[in-house]
């Protein structure tokens, strides 16, 4: 289709080039006629003149003397010559078929016939005419001026067939070496040029293309093993990175960040910074980075998912030679264990004294006061030594789960995998509860569900359910419900439990996993708790690998939900 169309091109060009070459040759033989021509008309007036001035004589025309003179002159000039009186009939002629008597048009009058030219003119004499003169003879003619009209035809078909060739053959390269070009561009390095042509110039370029083919192929090659090593080490650093670019859109996110703030991010890329990143310290961080170009490090205390972590946040502006800022690179150093580490011993003695301290004063306090005189008392001694039992059992408690905490953060703790049911553990652990429950009014339901293959300790797991169970039933008011049921969902195997007791605040949730962390410390302690709890329990889930969900709404209640590594049923 699109051969015929330029074959149908090829035709229109060519014909419209012969036309223009044959209007022009056309043109070129009507001036040179014209040119012959005058010249013609010019002998013929002189030829005149000179019969005019031999056969005009006093106003009359005389033919005696003048006709042996007329014979010679028509054949030395090679003419024919009549001569015609004021009648316009015949008198004298070199010529038998001359006319015998002239048509009465208008004279002078030249004209070119066959080659040959014919004048016919009056003969006058003071202004009257005498009468007329015809001379005939043969035009000018220029030998050759045919073929060197076909001379000149061929020469311009030959001229432009040559225009078409050189075209050609360069045409036809720049649109190779374009198409190439347009390939390299795209990363494709397959089209090479000829290096066998004949012009030196076509050569040339075509050498060079391929030479820059080369180059940039490498160049490419070496950018891209460039870009996957610069690409593997962003992924792979132990840091957080977000690059935002220079006006203000996030570019990249790196795995790490993902990883250690638990979010997919998937919506950031090209989002505006400000819009997706939740926290207003970093976001602030690079406002300001923005603004001054200087280099920001900061320790910032960010909420994660479910707990507080430490970050050594660094903004780096990237500058361009024009000092314009390009963009800034965002890393996040998490430091979260050398913070715990370094809090952990100023904290925990404090918390451990603080802990101690309250039961202990209230043990010698009551102890004192008894031997004061107050077991005499038959009823206060019964109050005060059950006081002192209540405050003898948290501390021992306490020191429980002091142990048990160190136990489980010791390096080499360890659990003892195996495929447990979720929902038998739960059944076996709800015993436990019945009396406590009633006693408060707490209606406590399981749901039927899914068996819950998990992979774990079972006796590990079981100290999840009972410090979950015990919260939720102390921080629910009388005649509340939990609900716990077990699901089995995307290779995971949970645990929920929801109650609908006083909940915890948004802001509170990463906060409740702490040791010693209480949200209302006074109602906790009155609860006999110590804030240890949950700190076992996210310890536990770790140790299993698994994730804790929190949801919560406050005064509605709240619920907990432990995934641990599902697998298979076992056989039997
Ligand atoms: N189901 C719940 N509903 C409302 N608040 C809760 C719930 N579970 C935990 N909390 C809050 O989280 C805090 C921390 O709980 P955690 O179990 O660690 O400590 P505790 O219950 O106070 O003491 P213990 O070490 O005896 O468990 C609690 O003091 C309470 O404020
Ligand atoms: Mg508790």
């Amino acid at each position: 289709m699109k051969n015929q169309k330029f074959k149908a091109d090829r035709v229109i060009r060519w014909g419209f080039v012969i036309a223009s070459l044959l209007f022009m040759l056309f043109v070129l033989n009507e001036v040179i006629q014209a040119a012959t021509s005058r010249e013609d008309q010019l002998k013929m007036i002189d030829r005149k003149e000179w019969v005019e001035s031999i056969v005009v004589r006093d106003n009359t025309l005389d033919l005696r003397h003048a006709e042996r003179g007329l014979s010679v002159y028509s054949k030395t000039a090679g003419i024919d010559l009549a001569i015609y009186d004021a009648k316009r009939h015949l008198l004298y002629s070199t010529d038998d078929q001359a006319e015998k008597t002239l048509f009465t048009g208008s004279l002078p009058l030249f004209r070119m016939k066959d080659h040959s030219a014919v004048y016919i003119s009056p003969l006058k004499s003071n202004h009257t005419i005498a009468g007329y003169v015809l001379i005939k003879g043969r035009g000018t003619v220029i030998v050759g001026l045919g073929l060197l009209y076909f001379f000149i035809f061929l020469a311009g078909v030959g001229l432009l067939f040559y225009r078409d060739y050189i075209i050609r053959s360069y045409a036809v390269p720049i649109r190779f070496a374009t198409n190439m070009a347009e390939k390299m561009l795209e990363g494709s390095h397959e089209l090479i040029a000829s290096d066998s042509v004949r012009q030196e110039s076509v050569l040339r370029l075509n050498l060079a293309m391929n030479r820059l083919s080369e180059a940039f192929h490498e160049i490419n090659r070496s950018y891209a093993t460039q870009r996957d090593s610069m690409a593997t080490l962003i992924e792979n650093i132990g840091n957080g990175l977000i690059f935002i670019d220079g006006s203000g859109r996030i570019n990249y996110v790196n795995k790490t960040y993902k990883e250690t703030f638990k979010t997919t991010a998937n919506h950031w890329e090209f989002a505006d910074y400000e819009k997706v990143i939740p926290y207003e310290e970093v976001v602030a961080m690079i406002d300001e980075a923005f603004r001054t170009r200087q280099r920001l490090s900061r320790q910032l205390r960010l909420a994660v998912h479910i707990e507080i972590k430490h970050f050594d946040v660094s903004c780096a502006p990237i500058i361009n030679k024009h000092k314009k800022i390009r963009g800034i690179v965002v890393v996040f150093h998490d430091i979260t264990d050398i913070k715990k580490l370094e809090n952990m011993r100023k904290d925990f003695v404090a918390n451990v004294s603080h802990e101690l301290k309250t039961p202990i004063t209230s043990l010698i306090g009551f102890t004192e006061t008894l031997l004061d005189g107050a077991k005499d008392d038959k009823e206060l001694e019964e109050q005060f030594l059950n006081i002192i039992l209540h405050e003898s059992r948290r501390l021992q408690s306490l020191i429980k789960d002091l142990l048990e905490l160190s136990k489980i953060e010791q390096d080499y703790f360890s659990i003892q995998w195996q495929t447990v049911s979720l929902s038998k553990l739960l059944d076996s652990v709800l015993l436990i509860f019945s009396e406590k429950a009633s006693e408060k009014d707490i209606q406590i339901e399981k749901l039927p569900g899914d068996e819950g293959w998990a992979l774990g300790d079972p006796y590990r797991i079981r100290q999840i359910m009972i410090n979950l169970i015990t919260n939720a039933i102390a921080y629910t008011p009388q005649h509340g419900k939990v609900t716990l049921s077990v699901r089995e969902k995307n290779n995971l195997a949970q645990f929920i439990i929801s109650d609908t007791g006083i909940g915890i605040e948004k802001d509170q949730i990463p906060r409740i996993f702490e040791r010693f962390y209480r949200v209302d410390k006074a109602r906790s302690r009155d609860l006999g708790g110590t804030g240890l709890g949950l700190a076992i329990v996210k310890h536990l889930v770790e140790v299993h690998e698994g994730m804790i969900d929190v949801e919560s709404r406050l005064g509605k209640g709240t619920t907990f939900t432990i995934s641990f590594k599902g697998t298979e049923a076992p056989i039997g």
